[in-house]
């Protein structure tokens, strides 16, 4: 089996360049799809407590493990720590919950999910009755540091963020022992974050980009959104190439050293993502890929919108 190239991080380890993201796979059809992925060659797992299915997801892990296909220390899982857990007393209980659903012991990355903190011990979206959310005043420099605490007792390898922009990222590293290895942010040509990758690549931080085919199944897609799968001149590249649009879209990441976690619980389309390393895409088609720029935010959190740790400037 072809061993999938990786993208080196400041402390040596090593992530692969594509992974499975897991994000809104059902549990009943998480554990196939994991299991399919791994016998293709993906050895990156994206994984959230949020996604509501790691159990499912362990299922699959145990499972390719006890079949002798993989051996732990040949996959690479990440997880986040969710928005109700960021107080410092929760932080070990939140990831020791994620390992056990998991079946792990460690986990190779651990990321805060968000930079906004929830009320603590509530639902995982605690809500007033107007639909808001009710927050917390937990600074995430506070999280960061129980976070550098589970890197120490081995409990994970590496740690990181998702969905900080810039300014949260400087007051991390501002005060950090141990510096994020990576940065997980939404990331497609309608929403290319040069900056931000330019920012991390400064800092030494590795990137990962989520919904890189600009999440068709997200539940809260309204009529009339434009579907990037869809687009015409992507669609153009891709029949140029004789790849599908979500190949392209894929390679686009993989040119530009991005990791890229496409989600997929279909076993054509997991071999069909995995399969973008025979080809390579010319310059003047990332430029063209690239002027497709366009501030085009799929997950803007607009329920979140007014707590100050808020990342976004949709607001
Ligand atoms: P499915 O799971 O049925 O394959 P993103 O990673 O940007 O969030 O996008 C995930 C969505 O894209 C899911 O709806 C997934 O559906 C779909 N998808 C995954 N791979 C492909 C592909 N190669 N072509 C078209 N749609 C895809």
């Amino acid at each position: 089996m072809v061993k999938v190239r990786t993208v080196k991080c400041f402390n040596g380890i090593e992530i692969p360049i594509i992974g499975l993201g897991t994000g809104n796979s059902k549990p009943g059809e998480v554990t196939q799809a994991v299991k399919d992925a791994i016998k293709i060659g993906y050895r990156l797992i994206d994984c959230a407590y949020v996604y509501g299915n790691e159990k499912e997801v362990g299922e699959a892990l145990s499972a390719v493990f006890a079949e002798g296909i993989v051996k732990r220390e040949d996959v690479f899982i990440t997880s986040k720590l969710w928005n109700t857990f960021h107080r410092p007393d929760l932080v070990e209980k939140a990831l020791k919950e994620t390992l056990t659903n998991l079946k792990l012991d460690y986990l190779d990355l651990y990321l805060i999910h968000w930079p906004m903190a929830y009320k603590e011990e509530a639902e995982l979206f605690p809500r007033r009755e107007d639909g808001t959310i009710i927050f917390s005043d937990v600074d995430y420099v506070d999280t960061w540091k129980e976070l550098e605490k589970l890197q120490e007792k081995g409990l994970v390898k590496s740690i990181g963020l998702s969905n900080f922009n810039e300014k949260q990222i400087e007051r991390v590293l501002s005060i950090a022992k141990i510096k994020p290895v990576n940065l997980q942010v939404e990331c497609h040509p309608y929403l290319n974050q040069k900056k931000l990758i330019d920012f991390c690549k400064s800092k030494g931080i590795t990137v990962t980009a989520y919904s890189p085919l600009g999440s068709p199944d997200r539940p809260f897609a309204k009529p009339g959104d434009v579907e990037l799968l869809k687009d015409p001149k992507l669609t153009g590249i891709a029949a140029k190439y004789n790849k599908s649009p979500a190949q392209i879209l894929l390679r686009f990441q993989v040119d530009r050293g991005i990791i890229v976690i496409p989600k997929s619980v279909n076993k054509n389309r997991l071999q069909q993502n995995f399969d973008i390393f025979d080809f390579t895409l010319s310059s003047e088609d990332l430029a063209v890929l690239d002027s497709f720029n366009c501030n085009g935010r799929i997950l803007k959190l607009e329920a979140a919108i007014g707590h100050p740790h808020h990342p976004f400037e949709t607001q």
